[in-house]
Parts: C-alpha cells; structure tokens; sequence
C-alpha cells in the first residue's frame, strides 16, 4: 500500500473495497435503499451486521457503565427543544469551512485539501472563496412548517446529558465525580462521505460525560484516554492499527479546552475514530446561561458552589464497526488454498459458534439439531448443513466465527462432537454432556488480553 505522507503505510491487509464488497455479499453492510439506486452515505445494516453492532454497544455499555459504580445512562430525545442548540452553539458554530471546485463544482471541505489538489478531478488552486456550512438537520414539528416549528435532528448525543444534569443528580443523590452515558443516533448534513460508513449522515454515538472538580479534570482527562485505549484492546483492535493525536489548539471545537483523538491506521491514512475531549465547563454553563435554572453543584469537600468540569470520551458506532472490519481482514493458506478469514475477538463476532453437520445425511440431522439446541441458549450460534463441510468452514472463517462445531457419524455412537478453532484450525473431540463448558472456556482463552487500569484520579 502507498505510503500517505503520513508515517509508515497502513499495516490492514484490506482495502476499502474488499471490505465493502464482503460487507455486502456476507450481510454485515448494504447500501440503503439499493432497488432504488441507494441515497448518498446512508447505509442499512443486515443480519450479521445488526449482531455486531448490538455486541459493541454491549460490550462499550458493560465497559463504561455496567462495569462501574461511577456512572450511569440514559436515553434523550433525538428531536428536542430547539433551545438547546442555540445554546449550545451549533446553529451558530456548528460549521464546516466549504468551497467549490471551479472546474468540476464538487464542493468539498477546505480543511481536507491537501496542497490545493480537488480530491474529485485533481485540478490545482481553482476553488472559490471558503464559507461555512452549518450541518445541522432540520425538520418542523406540528401542523404548520413556518419559521416556529423548525427543529433539529440531534447532531451529537452528548447534549442530552447535559440538560439532564440536574435530573440524574436529584434522583440518583450522586456525588462528584461520576458520569453519564448515552447510545444512540445522530444526525449531520455531511459534505464529504466517501469512506463507507466512516462519515455518514446518520450514525449512531456512544458518548460519555464525566462530570468532576475543576482541581483535578485533566486527570481524569489522562485517566479516561488510557480506560478508553483499554477498550479497544479488548475488543480486539490491534495496537499497531492505533495511536494516541492530542488536538492543536485551533484544531478542537468551540467548547473544548483540550482534545486527544484516538486514531486509527486506515489504507488513506491516520483518521480520527474517537474523541477524548477536556469540554471545561463550558456546556452547564451555556445551558445555565440560557434556561435561567441553576445547574451549580455544591461541593462539600471545598463548601461552594461549582460548575462541575467534564471529560467525554465520545465514538461511533458505525466507525468502530469500520474499524473492527478492516482491522479484523487476514488472508492466509490452509490445506494449499487460499482464505479470507475474520480474526474477530469473541464478544464481537457475530457469531461465536457455529453448529455444522458433517452432511445432510439423514442419520446426522437430528443429533446437530439437538446440538444446536443445546448451545443456542448459550451463544450468538448459526446453523449451517448446505454444501460441502469445506465450503462451510471457509464461510464461517469468513465471517469470524472463532469456533465451529461439527456432528459426524462418529458422534451417533460416541455422544461427542469436534470444536474446531477458526485460528489455528486445529480440532478436538468433545463429549456433549461437557460442550457448553468446553466451549466457555476456549472462547474466553481467546479474548484479547488487556492492560492493567490506571489509577482512579483522588482529589488533593
Ligand atoms: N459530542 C462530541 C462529538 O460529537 P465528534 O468528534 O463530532 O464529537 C464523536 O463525534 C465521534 O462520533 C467521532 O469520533 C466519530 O467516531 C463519530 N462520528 C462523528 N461524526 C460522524 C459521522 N458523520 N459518521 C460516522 N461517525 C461519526
């Protein structure tokens, strides 16, 4: 792979095109509404897609609030009251700095052209003024679409848990410090969408926001960077695909004091997958400004009142996803022919076991389906007898399946089944009555080992 100006070239074994086209043609990603010739950056997610996806906010919601005892969730509106945009500042500074090409008028963000190129048709230094573009979504709400009803499809969660503020407060009695966490949609008017579903008009945030003191904000700032690096490993990404970027100062956002991006090593080079943003107190304080109500903290430890500061770690869905494809590719050789396997992490795979009787023969069916039964209630599982157990075990590698269990006429006699590893390939025999244990286990042997925490940020 070319080298991008940007360091060594990307270690992924794939492109962006093979990893579309597998998207497709296994299930995982479609182009949306494709019997109608599709609309620009909006995808829809098929069955092993949709499984994938509910593994990573299952796997981010266990990590960032299940798993501790210092933040809770909750699920806002996607429209809401437009007030909270103006506070914010995005119908006024939520903008992308635009021009056009004047040879071939594709209009692209100036902030992503390098040495005066046009990334459509490659003419030099022939662009118009630069002006900002606001990428709010707008709709009306209510019978009549005039100036009054316009509203904004949320372009970040994030906003939800600052006006909820003072309701999570009250009714969990929490202290400082401690966060709130959201899953859901948002929405932009994106310019440049040509990465798949990297940039998208609708995707879909994890974001977290972690209210704390003022005295020690940055470091839980260096605190969450690290919980969320930790993250990614155990979910599989490899180190080599990731760094740590902290933002130059005209770089971060209107409400941000500091910024690191999490990026990864994509084929066009590093790109941003996720924020890790010191946001000050800017947000309450805006909302305080606007709303008239009081979002100030009393601080006992200290006696007054504070605008707590906030840490927020924020990422996509839809991008981890990307990642976790592209990241995941391998080629390999087994038995002298070539494969494509998924080396997908177990809690992320779509499925983690598959059931495959050694052929359709009639003896064999009824024991893989008592089988499958066995193991649905205990695993993401697919059944699988159409072709040849060759062409089965290639597709389950496809996939990501990291482990296939396979009935054969020896099992009939003996009650035992083989695991077979979609790594290694290596098999091993395995009683029934010990399946669900044996396969347990061998799937949390091949979970991503992961660092140590860092240590939880004490106040002086
Ligand atoms: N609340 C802060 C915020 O929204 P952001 O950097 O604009 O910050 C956070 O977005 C994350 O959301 C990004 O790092 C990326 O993973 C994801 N994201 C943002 N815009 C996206 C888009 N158009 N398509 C897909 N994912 C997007």
């Amino acid at each position: 792979m070319a080298d991008d100006g940007n360091g060594p070239a990307s270690a992924m074994k794939a492109d962006l095109e093979t990893i579309t086209s597998l998207a497709k043609q296994r299930g995982f990603v479609f182009p949306s509404a494709e019997i109608y010739g599709g609309f620009a950056a909006t995808y829809d997610y098929g069955p092993l897609g949709v499984e994938m996806r509910r593994n990573i906010r299952e796997s981010w919601w266990q990590w960032m609030v299940q798993g501790r005892d210092d933040v809770v969730g909750i699920e806002g509106a996607i429209i809401t009251n437009p007030d909270v945009w103006r506070a914010s500042g995005h119908v006024d500074a939520f903008t992308d700095p635009l021009v056009d090409c004047l040879q071939c008028n594709a209009r692209v963000r100036a902030d992503h052209i390098v040495d005066g190129v046009c990334p459509s048709c490659g003419t030099k230094d022939r662009f118009t003024e630069e002006r900002d573009f606001n990428l709010l979504l707008r709709t009306s709400v209510g019978p009549v679409a005039d100036e009054g009803a316009i509203a904004y499809l949320r372009p970040e969660t994030a906003q939800g848990m600052f006006v909820n503020f003072e309701n999570v407060l009250n009714s969990t009695r929490r202290r400082l410090p401690f966060g709130i966490a959201q899953i859901g949609k948002s929405f932009r008017n994106e310019i440049t969408t040509q990465q798949f579903i990297f940039r998208t008009r609708e995707f879909e945030q994890m974001e977290m926001e972690f209210f704390c003191h003022p005295e020690n904000a940055l470091d839980w700032f260096a605190y969450w960077r690290e919980e969320r690096m930790r993250w990614y490993q155990s979910i599989g990404v490899r180190a080599e695909h990731l760094r740590f970027r902290d933002h130059d100062e005209d770089e971060r956002s209107h409400y941000s004091s500091a910024t690191t991006d999490i990026e990864v090593h994509y084929p066009w080079g590093w790109s941003e997958l996720e924020g890790v943003a010191y946001r000050g107190n800017y947000d309450l304080t805006v909302h305080q400004e606007h709303s008239g109500k009081s979002l100030s903290y009393f601080d006992q430890q200290a006696e007054e009142h504070i605008i707590p500061h906030v840490v927020e770690p924020a990422v996509g869905v839809d991008r981890v996803m990307l990642t976790l494809l592209m990241d995941a590719y391998d080629e390999d050789e087994v038995a002298g022919e070539k494969r494509v396997v998924m080396r997908f992490a177990p809690n992320i795979a779509p499925v983690a076991v598959g059931v495959l009787p050694l052929s359709r023969n009639d003896k064999l069916l009824p024991t893989a389906r008592r089988v499958h039964d066995v193991l649905r209630p205990h695993f993401r599982t697919w059944y699988d007898d159409a072709q040849s157990i060759g062409r089965r075990y290639r597709r389950q590698d496809e996939i990501g399946t990291p482990l296939c269990v396979t009935v054969d006429f020896e099992t009939i006699d003996d009650d035992a089944v083989t695991i077979r590893d979609r790594d290694t390939t290596e098999q091993i025999r395995v009683p029934i009555s010990g399946l669900v244990e044996a396969l347990r286990g061998r799937l949390h042997e091949l979970q991503p080992a992961v660092d140590d925490p860092a240590p939880i940020p004490e106040r002086s």
